[in-house]
């Protein structure tokens, strides 16, 4: 029920994606925004998230469009010679959802003596993280039905729709980039990848670019049903984080904003996060998870993913300042808390966005009855037809949770 909650609303995401999709949906749905100044670790966070390579990095602004990234939590194929059928199933969004945060939280640890054989068969078979996966795959809104296996065409992909939107210098745009990730690693999550947060114009970017990026993320983050991951270095001091006074803007209470502190791994020796973590600098409802993502030279060096998540696990659980709380602290553990924000917050806001949905489905409905009999062939239609579906899909979840709760 919960990851068929999640994936709905994903797959409305899509359908409503031709009627301006992202900040210009006319409905809002819930999904999680990355806001955080450039470089404080967003893309490391994601990319920790995924347990994949596959986000453009570099110096300077990376990120130039908003990344709409759902990952989709589908079970792995014991079978190598299933994977295509697999990946059939899994692009017509029919996947059997059913792997606990549990299970997939021991997973990326691998500490988990009795996973299942499918998990074993990961283990065991991709030792790296960058080998190509028949059981991992991206696709992309703008190239339907297109999978992609080799997570550097990915990031490649990204790339280059980019800049033929912005062009191939330092500009922006506020129009997304639909990605879908399935994998048996994953939990099924929507997060948006946004610019970061800079001051000065590089290249031909343009004077006002801190104008743009900030109206840019504000669109996205203040929208009541977005969730706010704060991404803020922890060697960096917390009052002067452009991101939190952004999220604050619009969320004053902190009632929707989660906080990253990443890099406490290059805190200074005797610092801690501490005093952030128990709420006593700047209060978040959600509170504060510390994770230590790949430095510079790892990447350099070609760490792994699984090899650094290890690594942060045990520099939680050896350091004095958190090894009694260590269990609350990285990267599983915020994917985990992710998770069940995000279900909770559909389950908040079900009611209005069924109402949403339904006076959407009857604007179009209008239109196309004023626009006459010849265009019941044309694209509209066509989008119409698919909000009427998942419309009715959500009634159907709707009936289910109310049928859960009653019982
Ligand atoms: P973004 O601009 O916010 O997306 O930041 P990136 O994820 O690209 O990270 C910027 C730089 O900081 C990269 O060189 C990362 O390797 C490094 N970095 C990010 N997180 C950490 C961390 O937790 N520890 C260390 N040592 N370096 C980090
Ligand atoms: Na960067
Ligand atoms: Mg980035």
């Amino acid at each position: 029920m919960d990851e068929h909650l999640i994936s709905t609303i994903n797959k409305l995401q899509d359908a409503l994606a031709p009627l301006g999709g992202g900040s210009q949906s006319p409905i809002d749905l819930p999904q999680i925004t990355v806001v955080g100044s450039q470089s404080s670790g967003k893309s490391s966070v994601l990319e920790n998230i995924v347990g994949r390579d596959f986000l453009p990095r570099g110096t300077g602004i990376v990120t130039r469009r908003p990344l709409v990234l759902q990952l989709i939590n589908r079970r792995g194929k014991k079978a190598a010679g299933s994977a295509a059928s697999a990946g059939a199933k899994g692009a017509a969004g029919s996947d059997s959802v059913s792997s606990t945060a549990d299970q997939l939280l021991d997973l990326d640890m691998g500490d988990k003596k009795d996973a299942t054989a499918a998990q074993k068969d990961h283990k065991e078979g991709s030792p790296g993280q960058q080998e190509d996966n028949a059981e991992e795959w991206g696709e992309f809104l703008h190239l339907p039905g297109k999978k992609f296996f080799n997570f550097d065409e990915i990031r490649q992909e990204i790339v280059r729709e980019t800049d033929k939107v912005t062009g191939a210098n330092s500009g922006i745009s506020p129009v997304p980039i639909n990605l879908r990730i399935y994998s048996p690693h994953v939990l099924t999550l929507t997060l948006v990848d946004l610019p970061g947060l800079t001051k000065v114009p590089v290249g031909d970017q343009p004077q006002d670019i801190e104008k743009q990026i900030k109206d840019m993320l504000l669109k996205y983050i203040s929208k009541p049903n977005a969730i706010i991951l704060s991404v803020n270095a922890a060697n960096t001091d917390l009052a002067n984080s452009d991101g939190l006074k952004l999220a604050r803007e619009v969320d004053p209470e902190g009632t929707r904003t989660i906080g990253v502190l990443t890099k406490v791994d290059l805190m200074d020796q005797g610092t801690d996060v501490i005093d952030i973590l128990a709420g006593r600098v700047i209060p978040l409802r959600y509170g504060y998870i510390p994770v230590i993502n790949r430095g510079q030279k790892d990447i350099e060096k070609k760490k792994t993913i699984r090899s650094a998540l290890q690594d942060e696990k045990e520099f939680f659980e050896s350091h004095s300042s958190y090894s009694s709380k260590a269990q609350y602290c990285g990267t599983p553990y915020l994917a985990k808390k992710l998770n069940s924000i995000l279900l909770h917050h559909i389950r908040q806001t079900l009611p209005d966005i069924k109402a949403k949905i339904e006076a959407t489905l009857k604007k179009y409905q209008q239109e196309l009855m004023n626009l006459g009999p010849e265009t019941m062939d044309s694209a509209s239609s066509v989008v119409l037809s698919m909000i009427t579906d998942f419309a009715n899909e959500y009634n159907g979840i709707l009936d289910g949770e109310a049928k859960e709760i009653s019982s």
